[in-house]
């Protein structure tokens, strides 16, 4: 697959450049929130449940496409955990993961912190190893085919106990230096981020980066939480942190990034219109604020879907684009050193946008 993001650089400098989109295509950019099991396209549902033999509720792609209308998280979450019943073999999970880097790499994405949910897995009966082979072997495979850089993170799932939380960190002992962190996702409301405090200490412990969701649905004091107890390194999403000035105030002062995802709170209806998404005025806050595309195969669109609908709902700026992504790779994992070719290549392109 070739990277269309070199392909734009080299157009930008020979003409400069005036317009919006080919500035987004032009950009390195990293994504920091990206549910792999989210990246599963209606066609690729069809392709696995066909080739796994397993039972789909859909004929066709149509049907499937239908499917994906949502009015809130929970109602999301119940087709992608059906939708996760067709991934079976190590090969399904590498070649999931890989058709994502091919979209990385058409949207000139050069770094991923990408989830899994491991106990979407295990609690049917899909062995630990199983996923995160495939997931691991398609990541190495894409940072030399496609030139992407990677961190693998693994997420509890925030509607099953602390002990199911804490077997699940038994089980990646053999993959500790592989995983780079942990995370916290799905049904946000009446699950708050306490529940999982000692196991997201123990997984400090065993030397991991922390990340939750928080402030999706759940209220401001969620996202309080997840900095008071589970002591996280980034915020996934954080919307509602904007309802409590004081918590503004405490998460631009810490530096914390914030890994927005504005076509899933589209679709999820976290905002009714994409025009009122809270992104410009967390820029303007201040907060180091990225952009993701969360669980693109059912939000409608990949990086650069998400940075030019946003863009144009919203009127981002080209220095506000430029801003979002130095921030996605500022905010990443990524050592200094490491970021430092990155930003230098956004540099010399926001030098020549016109
Ligand atoms: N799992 C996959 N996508 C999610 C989201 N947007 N929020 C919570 N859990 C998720
Ligand atoms: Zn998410």
């Amino acid at each position: 697959m070739i990277n269309t993001g070199a392909t734009a650089t080299c157009i930008l400098y020979q003409s400069g450049m005036t317009d919006i989109n080919a500035l987004i295509a032009a950009l390195p950019k990293a994504e920091l929130h990206l549910h792999l099991e989210g990246s599963l396209e209606p066609e690729q549902l069809m392709e696995f449940a066909a080739r796994n033999s397993v039972d789909i509720p859909f004929k066709n792609l149509d049907e499937v496409k239908a499917a994906y209308n949502f009015s809130n998280l929970q109602d999301f979450l119940d087709i992608y955990y059906q939708g996760m019943s067709v991934l079976q073999t190590e090969a399904d999970f590498h070649d999931l993961t890989d058709a994502y880097l091919q979209r990385c790499a058409a949207d000139n994405v050069r770094h991923v912190e990408v989830f899994y949910d491991p106990q979407g897995h295990t609690d049917r009966g899909i062995p630990f190893a199983v996923p995160i082979e495939g997931i691991l072997s398609a990541l190495d495979a894409g940072a030399a085919k496609y030139g992407i850089s990677y961190k693998l993170i693994m997420c509890f799932l925030r509607h099953l106990s602390e002990d199911a939380a804490f077997e699940t960190l038994a089980q990646a002992e053999p993959y500790l230096a592989r995983i780079h962190g942990v995370g916290l996702d799905s049904s946000e409301l009446g699950h708050p981020p306490s529940k999982f405090e000692r196991v997201f200490a123990a997984a400090h412990a065993k030397g991991l980066k922390r990340v939750a969701h928080a402030g999706e649905e759940g209220p401001p004091d969620y996202v309080t939480q997840a900095l008071d107890l589970l002591k996280i390194d980034r915020i996934d999403h954080g919307n509602r942190l904007l309802e409590d000035e004081a918590l503004i105030a405490r998460v631009r002062d810490a530096g914390l990034t914030l890994t927005v995802c504005p076509l899933s709170n589209l679709s999820l209806c976290v905002v009714n219109d994409l025009k009122d998404h809270p992104i410009k005025r967390m820029l303007e806050l201040g907060l180091r604020a990225t952009i993701n595309s969360d669980d693109p195969a059912y939000f409608g669109g990949y990086m650069n879907q998400n940075f030019s609908q946003t863009a144009n709902a919203v009127g981002l700026t080209a220095s506000e684009i430029i801003t979002l992504a130095r921030n996605s790779f500022t905010g990443s994992f990524l050592s200094k050193e490491e970021q430092a070719p990155h930003l230098a290549e956004i540099d010399r392109i926001a030098a020549s946008f016109v």
